[in-house]
């Protein structure tokens, strides 16, 4: 018989990690609430032209990456790189943006990369967008969220943030120009990928891994001697406020980003915790996009999180934060069951935050206590032929030591009660 497999780059998420996945999702939840995005839900798959004008003809995604197929009636469809251009299409669809508008979203993206630990070819992303300011103050807020999750999730210490001004299209222009002049001086000196970025996209060459390329770079011109006056003032009043919030930040005069659709403010957030896949969250100002979409002319900014790597690093800090039961429930025979179910439904619904699992499939104590065991439950309630007979169940701690108690059935509720369970997020 054929044993089918997963596709390359595409993982499934299963049950010892979805708790992890699940706590990271409700701090996102959190964190974006407070500070007042709400959530869009937006198709997994666009127009090819949406993503190739928006993110860029030469950029490695729509280049490389991009699983495109033509639709049956022939049109080009392409599953979602990325969330921004589909979250423009749709705020310019529905007319959204007469009023600034905090959006955020989330789920899997497709990108056909070589995969590997923090790399894959169905990854998943919580996006934000935010719509309608202009000033720096968008862009600090966008920061801000960003902390307070990184905060919430007690992953600060490995997290650095980078940050940039890549200025307005025309700085960006005249800087290409002094910069492919630089470079073609020194084309010999430069490897095969930057030779053809140097035609393409020589911005992306200040990308670089390569450390020669790097040396090279060292005498090369500086965008930020390039920036216009206002992308400048921008980037000096948002740099301000970020220190009047207490964020730390290195400017890397080198970040330009992946994708086209960028102006003035570029950053991320980088970890040395993962190798070489160490961006977790990458964002910026793209005020130009909403008009490329034939709004009207509307600023914008925004990032996005990898959720995989920010599960790693979350994972790195929390080796147990596996799911557990709190309560188990074990039953000598299937009367003992029959008698136990309705009570237990009862405590259910009496204490709706717990979990509470009852054991299947019967056998004996031995091997039932044995799977109560593995649960992580605290507690055993036991139903043997006396506690039925008598109306009382067995209390039975499990982790924290202490003595096992027969209790009134009526009792229970109460004696649970006095248990201090852990905080059930919501
Ligand atoms: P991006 O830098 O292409 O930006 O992706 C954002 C994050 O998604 C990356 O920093 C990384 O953590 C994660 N990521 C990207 N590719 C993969 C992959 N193959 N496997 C695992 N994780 C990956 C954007 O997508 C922009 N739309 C962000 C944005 C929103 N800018 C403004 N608004």
């Amino acid at each position: 018989m054929t044993q089918f497999r997963a596709i390359r780059g595409m993982v499934d998420i299963l049950p010892d990690a979805t708790p992890l996945w699940q706590q990271i999702e409700a701090a996102v939840r959190r964190a974006l609430s407070g500070y007042g995005y709400t959530e869009v839900r937006l198709p997994l798959i666009e127009a090819t032209e949406v993503f190739a004008r928006s993110i860029g003809e030469v950029t490695d995604i729509v280049e490389k990456e991009m699983y495109s197929f033509p639709d049956r009636n022939g049109d080009s469809l392409t599953l979602r790189p990325e969330g921004t251009a589909g979250c423009v299409r749709a705020a310019v669809q529905h007319s959204l943006l007469g009023t600034p508008q905090r959006l955020w979203y989330a789920g899997p993206m497709f990108r056909y990369e070589r995969p590997q630990k923090g790399r894959q070819r169905q990854f998943h992303q919580v996006g934000v967008e935010a719509f309608g300011v202009a000033g720096p103050e968008q862009d600090a807020e966008l920061i801000l969220i960003c902390q307070r999750l990184w905060q919430a999730l007690g992953v600060t210490p490995l997290l650095n943030l980078e940050i940039n001004s890549i200025g307005s299209p025309a700085a960006r222009q005249r800087y290409r120009e002094a910069l492919v002049t630089y470079l073609q001086a020194r084309r010999d000196a430069l490897d095969e990928d930057s030779k053809r970025r140097l035609d393409s996209n020589p911005l992306r060459i200040l990308d670089s891994k390569n450390p020669e390329v790097q040396a090279l770079l060292d005498g090369a011109p500086r965008l930020a001697d390039f920036l216009d006056d206002d992308s400048r003032e921008h980037w000096e009043a948002l740099l301000a406020l970020l220190d009047a919030a207490g964020v730390s930040y290195r400017h890397n005069d080198r970040l330009v980003r992946g994708l086209d659709y960028y102006n003035r403010t570029v950053f991320e957030w980088t970890t040395e915790a993962l190798g070489a896949q160490g961006t977790v969250c990458g964002g910026g100002r793209y005020d130009g996009l909403v008009a490329q979409f034939g709004g009207s002319d509307t600023p914008a900014a925004g990032f996005a999180i990898g959720m995989e790597r920010l599960v790693l690093l979350y994972e790195s800090l929390n080796p147990s934060a596996a799911a557990a039961a709190d309560i188990y429930v074990v039953t000598v025979d299937a009367d003992a069951y029959g008698y136990a179910l309705p009570r237990i439904e009862a405590l259910r619904a009496q204490f709706p935050g717990l979990t509470i699992v009852m054991h299947l499939g019967g056998g004996s104590f031995k091997s039932q206590f044995k799977r109560a065991d593995r649960s992580g439950a605290r507690l055993a309630l036991v139903y043997g032929v006396d506690e039925v007979a008598t109306d009382q169940v067995t209390v039975k701690p499990l982790r924290d030591g202490g003595e096992q108690s027969t209790i009134a059935g009526l009792a229970l509720a109460d004696t649970l009660r006095r248990f201090e369970w852990a905080q059930v997020e919501e």
